[in-house]
């Protein structure tokens, strides 16, 4: 498979996704269940990192998740994710969780999340992907941030397995 190594901007791969609170989707207390929230971030994080790499990609990693407010059954949920950061092979994706009260329109930040996607070739091994433009100061400043993160996390990683 031919790689497309043209840089690509942020706004390129950035995904909005909306979804509406089911009963399916909550818990005892009639709020969304937390394994949903966290499936949708997954998802919307894989379109972004196969928007930006145009290749198949896989979860590497999560970075730790807080839920900052419940969320209600029939509440809308949008999660936008955008690509912060490229390595070699991999990307940390950014997604924001907010929640919207139907009947008042008033937002709450839900959650926020880092994760880490890797693109695959077609022998399933890690494929390089296309570097990426950060144009404006805020695409700048997550992409700084971005670049430390990763550092703690491939730190962490090597401890870890060291110590195993
Ligand atoms: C993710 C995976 C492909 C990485 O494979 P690997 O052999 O460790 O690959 P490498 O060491 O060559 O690393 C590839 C890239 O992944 C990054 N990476 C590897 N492990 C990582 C981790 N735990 N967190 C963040 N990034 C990670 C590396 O930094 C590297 O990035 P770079 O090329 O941009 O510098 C492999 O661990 C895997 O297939 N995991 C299962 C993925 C999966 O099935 N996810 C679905 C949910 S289970």
């Amino acid at each position: 498979m031919a790689v497309n190594l043209t840089p690509q901007p942020v706004r390129a791969s950035q995904v909005t996704m909306t979804e509406m609170v089911l009963p399916q989707h909550t818990n005892s207390f009639h709020n969304v269940f937390g394994g949903q929230v966290m499936a949708w971030i997954d998802i919307c994080a894989a379109i972004a990192a196969q928007r930006h790499s145009r290749m198949p990609c896989v979860t590497a990693s999560v970075d730790a998740l807080q839920f900052l407010a419940p969320v209600k059954r029939g509440w809308f949920i949008t999660l936008r994710a955008s690509v912060n950061y490229v390595g070699k092979t991999s990307m940390e994706i950014g997604v924001k969780v907010e929640a919207e009260n139907p009947l008042t329109g008033e937002l709450h930040h839900t959650a926020s999340a880092y994760l880490t996607f890797v693109a695959l070739d077609e022998n399933n091994t890690p494929s390089v992907i296309p570097p990426l433009l950060a144009e404006t100061d805020t695409e700048k400043r997550r992409y700084k941030h971005a670049e430390i993160r990763r550092k703690n996390r491939l730190a962490l990683k090597d401890q870890t397995n060291a110590a195993t």
